[in-house]
């Protein structure tokens, strides 16, 4: 089952489970979705990088898996290529801020953030791009307009800089609607994300958005609002 499919069946249980209301299934009516389904979330910070990102597209595609890439809007020019790549091959694309600041004073995080959504307007079209702050941190009072993506698992990719370690930090800590973090500009990185997906995909993941991931659990996303997993 391709991706695409797997939002249409989402929106659908979305539609389904709205229209029910008051009236809603008994709890031992049949799932929307196989019981087994297992839907996990790789998000990948601080690209896109020409080498490692490239690479990790086409891994991504030989095993049908989708991802989110969090992207810093000073990297973007020169590979807008790689970035219009990512789009048309069904990943999600964020915003990291255009220079991966921390996010403390509303001014200056407000034209951050501003600066990398127009850039993300221009090449892909308007879209509404949710963040992910840098250390996972936004000072108070700062408006964004949209979504903000936490995580659930952190491997320390960006430290360990070592595949095996990585690998086994995840899947150590991986359980389904988990937002794994992870960052498309080591190669050590995008090694480890391959073999989680070969491990995880033998055991019955699916790899999705953030945004799929939310929706596949009836979560509709809103602006302001942080989730770290796909439950919330
Ligand atoms: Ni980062």
């Amino acid at each position: 089952m391709r991706k695409k499919q797997l939002l249409f069946l989402c929106l659908i249980g979305l539609a389904l489970w709205a229209s029910a209301g008051e009236e809603a299934l008994p709890a031992d009516a049949p799932a929307e979705l196989p019981a087994e389904a297992k839907y996990i979330a790789l998000t990948f910070d601080d690209g896109p990088r020409r080498e490692t990102t490239a690479k990790l597209l086409d891994g991504l595609q030989e095993r049908g898996a989708s991802a989110t890439f969090f992207l810093v809007g000073e990297e973007i020019a020169g590979k807008e290529d790689l970035v219009e790549r990512m789009a048309a091959e069904g990943h999600q694309i964020g915003n990291h801020t255009w220079s991966h600041v921390r996010l403390e004073n509303p001014e200056a995080a407000e034209q951050e953030i501003r600066m990398t959504e127009e850039t993300l307007d221009e090449l892909l079209g308007e879209n509404g791009y949710w963040l992910r702050p840098p250390y996972g941190l936004i000072g108070e009072g700062i408006e964004t307009g949209v979504p903000l993506v936490k995580w659930s698992v952190d491997p320390r990719d960006w430290e360990r800089r070592n595949t095996a370690q990585v690998v086994q930090a995840v899947l150590r800590d991986a359980e389904p609607n988990s937002i794994i973090l992870l960052h498309d500009i080591y190669p050590t990185s995008v090694e480890a994300a391959l073999q989680i997906i070969d491990a995880l995909q033998k055991e019955g993941y699916w790899f999705v958005t953030v945004e799929e991931l939310l929706c596949l659990n009836g979560v509709v996303a809103e602006p302001e609002v942080m989730y770290r997993t796909g439950k919330g």
